[in-house]
């Protein structure tokens, strides 16, 4: 028998998981390792038990199910994504990859598929990173080999500790037992949807992923003199407002219009104390940076530095530059490229090569062994946001382009 995606089953699939942790709009929340999180592992466990997967899970808190191969001592495909979500996140950025993966499993069960190889899939912890940094923090420890000590004490914005996230959610599925990240595999595939509008404005089913652009994330702070907003005039200002204000101005109305490969984004900012009637002390905001080279994001942030440091002159305020998190850029093995689209022309999806301007987990596992991507469109280019939608047509496409390029690699 043929392995056939079962439409019906994925589409009710991703229901199920959309509706733990989702938001009034439409979206979901359920943030690394949180009580939704682990609601959606125990779900996917569940599942995975009944169908007869091997469950196993690591200390990242990363969950694998597997579907026994014919030699049990080779090392598996591994497929998937993760789980967890933007705080307004939507119902596909990552959930797709994980749920499409394992209707394969399915699939390759139903249809009494052998092979030689194990298929196991992968729920990753953390990719996110908007609760607890680094993102991609489970596939980062899978390729490490384990977890780094000074990430267990990054704190969310409750206090809580990595840790005690860890702790918590490995407690939650107290039947897995739990190994050090980094067991051996022999490949890797993950479809994602495209976060972006290239696809569905070109009218296309499948991106074949040839690399992941580069981030660099920033926690910038200057320092000034709090000082009383109606009697302080400006030549006794210290403001650290007024530095960050002309600084972000500078930087928003030259780094991008000056080159079209980078990306420029300030998603959190906060004055202190915070009075309304207070020349704050402090300015604290972070700097997501992005482009396709190492020497495009050095460059930019040689000019950021410069600028960030200019503002703080002008305004007799300090400024620090923290790194907080990078991804170097990757390249995915030609070879597997080549196999998406063969996967692709198999399934009869159009298809095209695209660079993914998002990080996901195969920024780290490329590093392992041979990895690949594919993306599917969504509407609007929409993501990271509630209202992110992908058709339903599109999903299942995808799903089965997925299927038909692990077809391929196994065998
Ligand atoms: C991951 O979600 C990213 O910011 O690319
Ligand atoms: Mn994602
Ligand atoms: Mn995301
Ligand atoms: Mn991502």
């Amino acid at each position: 028998m043929t392995p056939k995606i079962d439409a019906a089953r994925l589409l009710a699939r991703l229901d199920a998981f959309a509706a733990i942790g989702a938001t009034p709009k439409g979206g979901v929340n359920r943030q690394a390792l949180s009580p939704e999180d682990r609601q959606a592992r125990a779900l996917l466990a569940e599942l995975a038990a009944a169908r007869g997967f091997a469950l196993r899970q690591d200390t990242a808190c990363n969950l694998f199910a597997r579907r026994a191969g014919t030699d049990a001592n080779l090392p598996p495909l591994l497929i998937g994504s993760h789980l967890d979500s933007q705080p307004t996140g939507g119902r596909f950025d990552g959930a797709l990859g994980v749920l499409a993966a394992f209707e394969v499993l399915e699939a390759l069960d139903d249809a009494g598929v052998s092979t030689t190889r194990p298929v196991e899939l992968v729920s990753w912890t953390n990719e996110e990173g908007s609760r607890f940094q680094p993102g991609a923090l489970g596939s980062r420890a899978f390729a490490e080999g384990g977890l780094r000590p000074e990430w267990l004490q990054a704190q969310d914005a409750a206090g809580t500790t990595l840790e005690v996230g860890l702790r918590d959610t490995l407690a939650a599925l107290p039947g897995v037992a739990v190994e050090q990240p980094g067991h051996p595999i022999a490949a890797y595939l993950e479809l994602h949807i495209e976060q972006g509008p290239v696809l569905e404005q070109e009218g296309i089913a499948i991106g074949a992923v040839t690399g992941i652009q580069g981030t660099r994330w920033y926690d910038v702070t200057y320092r000034g003199a709090a000082a009383h907003a109606g009697t302080t005039p400006l030549a006794f200002r210290r403001d650290p407002m007024a530095a960050a204000s002309l600084a972000l101005a500078e930087l928003f109305a030259s780094i991008m219009p000056g080159d079209e490969d980078v990306r420029l984004t300030v998603g959190r900012i906060a004055a202190s104390p915070g009075s309304i009637n207070a020349v704050p002390a402090e300015v604290r905001f972070s700097v997501d940076l992005r482009h396709p080279t190492v020497r495009g994001l050095s460059a930019h942030e040689a000019r950021l530095r410069a600028v960030l440091e200019d503002a703080a002159r002008d305004h007799g305020c300090t400024v620090t530059v923290d790194p907080m998190m990078e991804m170097a850029p990757v390249a995915f093995p030609e070879d597997m490229v080549d196999l998406v689209e063969e996967g692709a022309r198999l399934a009869g999806a159009s298809h095209r090569r695209i660079l993914s301007g998002a990080f996901h987990d195969a920024t780290f596992i490329a590093g392992v062994a041979p990895s690949a991507m594919l993306f599917s469109p969504c509407r609007d280019g929409v993501s990271h946001n509630e209202s992110e939608h992908v058709e339903p047509d599109d999903i299942v496409r995808a799903a089965e382009v997925l299927l038909s390029t692990c077809i391929l690699w196994l065998k």
